[in-house]
């Protein structure tokens, strides 16, 4: 049953509401899980995190941030994903090496051929086998995030990259178009401006088909 199945998208689109929901419906039906997310899926994944959110680090180059997002994933890989893929769980992870050719390569614009060897030797070469892409207008997504800070008290201002303009935001989207349209086998494209159940009653069929072609 081993498999890794990643959630991705811009910011708001809806990756954590959709990775939470299915994952309550896979336990139900005791599907052995592992459910994760990065850059904050180990203790030391969690402490980079702080450094890359920092809404005082404004001045991060992007160089740096992509070597920490990959440090946090050479630390989640090791530690966490391949651990659990040796026990035959099917890996729920919310964003994985997409978000990092979509932000670092695409629209900070580092040099695509070099997030790739970045990301190839964070991840130890482990490809999603299924991928989900929310994907939806930036100005809804960001709304949506927007509307989640103002209701979550501790966290109530944006992040790092909640603050960068719409153009990056665009610019994200439009990275995350393009590998689907180099793997779309991989991925299963998601109209996220719907409701949160309609997009659930298609992610849980898009799953539940993967799982069964598995046996
Ligand atoms: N389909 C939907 N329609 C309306 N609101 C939604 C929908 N899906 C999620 N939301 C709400 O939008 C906000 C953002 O959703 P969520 O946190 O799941 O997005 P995300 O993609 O994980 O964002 P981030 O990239 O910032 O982690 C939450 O308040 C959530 O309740
Ligand atoms: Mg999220």
């Amino acid at each position: 049953m081993k498999s890794l199945i990643t959630f991705e998208g811009i910011e708001g689109s809806g990756k954590s509401t959709q990775m939470r929901l299915v994952a309550q419906y896979l336990i139900e039906k005791h599907v052995p899980l592992l459910i994760t997310q990065e850059p904050s899926g180990t203790d030391i994944g969690r402490k980079i995190g702080g450094i890359l959110f920092n809404r005082g680090h404004h001045y991060m180059c992007a160089e740096t941030e992509a070597f920490l997002f990959c440090a946090a994933r050479a630390q989640h890989v090791r530690e966490m994903i391949i651990p659990a893929l040796k026990q035959d769980r099917v890996v729920l992870c919310d964003r994985f090496s997409d978000a990092t050719f979509a932000y670092q390569g695409i629209a900070r614009g580092l040099n695509l051929e070099f997030i790739k060897i970045i990301n190839d030797y964070s991840s130890m070469l482990l490809k999603p086998n299924l991928t989900f892409l929310f994907d939806l207008p930036v100005e809804i997504g960001l709304q949506r995030a927007t509307e989640r800070n103002n209701l979550l008290k501790e966290s109530a201002f944006s992040d790092r990259f909640e603050r960068e303009n719409m153009d990056f935001h665009k610019r994200v989207r439009e990275g995350y178009l393009n590998i689907y349209k180099k793997e779309p086998e991989r991925f299963r494209l998601i109209d996220a401006t719907r409701d949160v159940d309609t997009i659930q009653e298609e992610v849980r069929r898009h799953i539940v088909d993967f799982i069964n072609s598995l046996n």
